[in-house]
């Protein structure tokens, strides 16, 4: 008989920072498609309005990413447990999550080696890729856009960054990598115990463990 077990994975503030940040940032690569490509690509009618939304998509990332930052780092603390990989997960937790995700995933003849708890959410492979996303990409890709936003008062910001072209450049590189990252962001999130599980938990906070 099974016994369901239910487990708070997901606070609230972590849910309306990703469900926010997800949307804006969507929003943020379709919009900035069509501002730097404009000959080629046109969504949202005129130029004008696809730079208004980059704009305001751009303040949610913005202050989504301040509520992340106050739970996980200023309030809860949490942020080097579960964020920080440690040497162990660098020595040989990514290979054998990678090995699990390339092969026994598929051949189905291992469990995957990582349990998610709490205060253990993330697997090496994830941790690598999340610290560097929320502590690296997406400080980056906000400070140059909201110089890019406001040439006139932080010109001397940015001539000491290196120019409009460098940060420009930047912050269109990091746009690329948080662009390339959502695909796979969106493959491993639906190989959890069913394809919506995980979704699910990010939705609603609670993640079902069923023992059989
Ligand atoms: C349509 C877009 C997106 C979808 C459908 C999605 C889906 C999910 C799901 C299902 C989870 C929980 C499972 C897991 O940890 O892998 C998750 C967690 C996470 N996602 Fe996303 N995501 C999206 C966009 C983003 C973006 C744009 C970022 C960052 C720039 C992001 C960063 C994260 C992080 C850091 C976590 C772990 C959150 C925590 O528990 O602290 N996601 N996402």
């Amino acid at each position: 008989m099974a016994e369901q077990d239910r487990v708070y994975m997901n606070p609230l503030p972590v849910r309306i920072w990703h469900w926010a940040n997800a949307l804006a940032i969507v929003t943020l690569c379709i919009t900035g498609a069509q501002i730097r490509f404009p000959d080629v690509i046109n969504i949202f009618g005129s130029y004008g309005t696809a730079v208004s939304l980059h704009h305001a998509a751009g303040i949610v990332v913005v202050l989504s990413f301040l509520l992340w930052f106050f739970y996980y780092v200023v309030i809860t603390r949490t942020f080097g447990k579960i964020y920080l990989p440690t040497a162990k997960d660098l020595q040989s937790g990514i290979i054998n999550q990678a090995l699990y995700y390339f092969f026994y995933y598929f051949l189905g003849t291992r469990e995957n080696p990582h349990k998610e708890t709490p205060t253990n959410k993330f697997n090496p492979m994830q941790k690598c890729a999340y610290v560097v996303i929320m502590m690296v990409l997406v400080p980056v890709i906000i400070v140059t856009g909201l110089a890019l936003m406001n040439l006139g008062p932080l010109r001397e910001f940015v001539e000491l960054l290196g120019g409009v072209r460098v940060v420009a450049g930047i912050h269109f590189l990091v746009a690329c990598a948080l662009g390339a990252f959502l695909p796979t962001h969106f493959y491993l999130a639906t190989l959890g115990h069913t394809p919506l599980a995980h979704f699910k938990t990010m939705w609603t906070g609670w993640e079902d463990h069923s023992e059989h």
